[in-house]
């Protein structure tokens, strides 16, 4: 809390509503009394103005394009660190030891295996459903077969149940994608690493033994990084929501893995590379570029603009910059990069996108990378998802360990019929 006081007035009435500051970004009017002191509730669809929470997870200035995580800035996470390391950096506030790392580490992957009648469900599928619809249900239904980690009340168990999601997110990924394929299962290795072992499981069949790429494993492990958590986005602000009326952390996350799925939030990664593929060749971008202006054409250049950010979002950056690494390494060449590149060079010095601040977000060159290793489009945000995972936990985590958590109940302006009375079917 600042000294500071905001001062509201509504026709002669006036009410002082309490300032509140954070450790960094904006000053936040603490609102929480002025329906009791006003009967007056604020409008703020999309929360374009709304902090729904307090939280020590994770920073954004849009305006100069930073995000930190616990403090530490992305692009040193994404240079220095690794996923199990960031993962337990956001459930734990601090970079971990190497005997804390390695504790962590080796805990995640006791938990990498699926109870076996689970592995079963995926057969309730259709051969093709989308990844993200086979996540939704599956680790919805973990809730079913882990039911002694669901006490919410109990630390122990909001524990385990993290670890659990956390671990076992790649297996299900990889069994969604190899269900699809027709391949057998591949179950888990725990001598590889988080990465390596999802790399196998995806890729590997039980026929022949699968050696992991390191540069490959190296660039997937910095785009976790580069997705485990981002502040109150939409999925998270789902799993908090859902999480708030006091429902298990399985059934949560099933729900921000739902959310996630919209082209305008995780969907996007999927939609900006058939963007790119469909644009084809450099000559036809301004084309697109005409149609993304267009207010009478609903397309819009996908992997540009951001809620938060109206600079280059940071992990776009550090993405760009793999993509290099991992092509240069794999000895690839891709017109499709061609293409986002310029895509990228034109829209940054045209007047719309600038006067907007369009700027390339995390999902522009993911996808690309993400196709260079070999994973179909429909696996990108299941990637998105099993990465994110952290971000939720961790999320979820803080909320229901906060003494003064509530359940989350919007209001709304009502703008449909006054009371009126029932009327017959002869009536109507
Ligand atoms: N192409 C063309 N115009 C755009 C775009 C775009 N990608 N994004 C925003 N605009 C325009 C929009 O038409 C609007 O114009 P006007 O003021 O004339 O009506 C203005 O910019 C503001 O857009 P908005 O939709 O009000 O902004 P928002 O903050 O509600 O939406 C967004 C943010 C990410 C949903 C939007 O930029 C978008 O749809 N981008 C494409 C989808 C995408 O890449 N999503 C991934 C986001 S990053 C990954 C994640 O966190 O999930």
């Amino acid at each position: 809390m600042t000294d500071k006081q905001a001062k509201l007035e509504i026709g002669t009435d006036s009410l002082d509503l309490p300032v509140l500051q954070g450790s960094c970004g904006p000053d936040v009017v603490d609102i929480r009394k002025l329906y009791g002191s006003t009967g007056k509730f604020t409008f703020d669809p999309g929360y374009k103005s709304t902090a729904s929470c307090e939280s020590a997870l994770t920073f954004i200035d849009g305006e100069e394009g930073v995000l930190l995580h616990r403090g530490y800035p992305i692009g040193q996470l994404a240079e220095n660190s690794s996923f199990m390391e960031t993962a337990y950096l956001l459930l734990n506030n601090d970079l971990p030891s190497q005997g804390e790392l390695d504790d962590f580490t080796y805990t995640i992957s006791r938990h990498t295996m699926l109870h076996e009648q689970l592995m079963q469900f995926y057969r309730g599928f259709r051969r093709d459903a989308h990844p993200m619809a086979i996540m939704c249900g599956v680790v919805g239904a973990l809730s079913a077969f882990y039911h002694d980690s669901t006490d919410i009340s109990d630390p122990d168990h909001r524990k385990i149940s993290s670890h659990r999601l956390i671990a076992k997110m790649p297996t299900i990924a990889a069994a969604a994608y190899k269900y699809s394929i027709g391949q057998p299962f591949v179950y888990p290795d725990n001598s590889l690493s988080y990465t390596g072992n999802f790399l196998r499981m995806t890729f590997g069949v039980p026929a022949e033994p699968y050696e992991v790429n390191p540069v490959v494993e190296k660039a997937l492990d910095r785009i976790f990084i580069l997705h485990a958590d981002h502040e109150q986005n939409a999925s998270t602000s789902t799993v908090r929501l859902a999480g708030s009326s006091g429902a298990n952390p399985f059934a949560c996350i099933a729900a921000g893995i739902a959310c996630l799925w919209g082209p305008a939030h995780g969907g996007a990664n999927e939609a900006a590379l058939n963007m790119l593929k469909e644009i084809g060749t450099p000559d036809r971008i301004p084309h697109y570029i005409e149609r993304a202006k267009d207010r009478n054409d609903p397309f819009r250049l996908m992997g540009f603009g951001h809620r938060v950010y109206k600079n280059y979002d940071p992990r776009a950056a550090v993405m760009q910059k793999t993509v290099r690494e991992v092509f240069d390494s794999l000895g690839v060449k891709d017109p499709v990069f061609e293409t986002a590149l310029q895509l990228e060079e034109i829209a940054l010095n045209d007047d719309y996108f600038r006067e907007k601040k369009l700027f390339p977000n995390v999902d522009f060159y993911s996808g690309i990378i993400l196709s260079a290793i070999g994973f179909p489009t429909t696996m990108f945000t299941a990637l998105f998802a099993l990465a994110r995972t952290v971000g939720w936990v961790a999320q979820w985590n803080e909320m229901i360990s906060d003494p003064g958590q509530v359940i989350g109940r919007p209001r709304q302006l009502y703008t449909g019929p006054t009371e009126r009375d029932y009327l017959s079917m002869d009536k109507r």
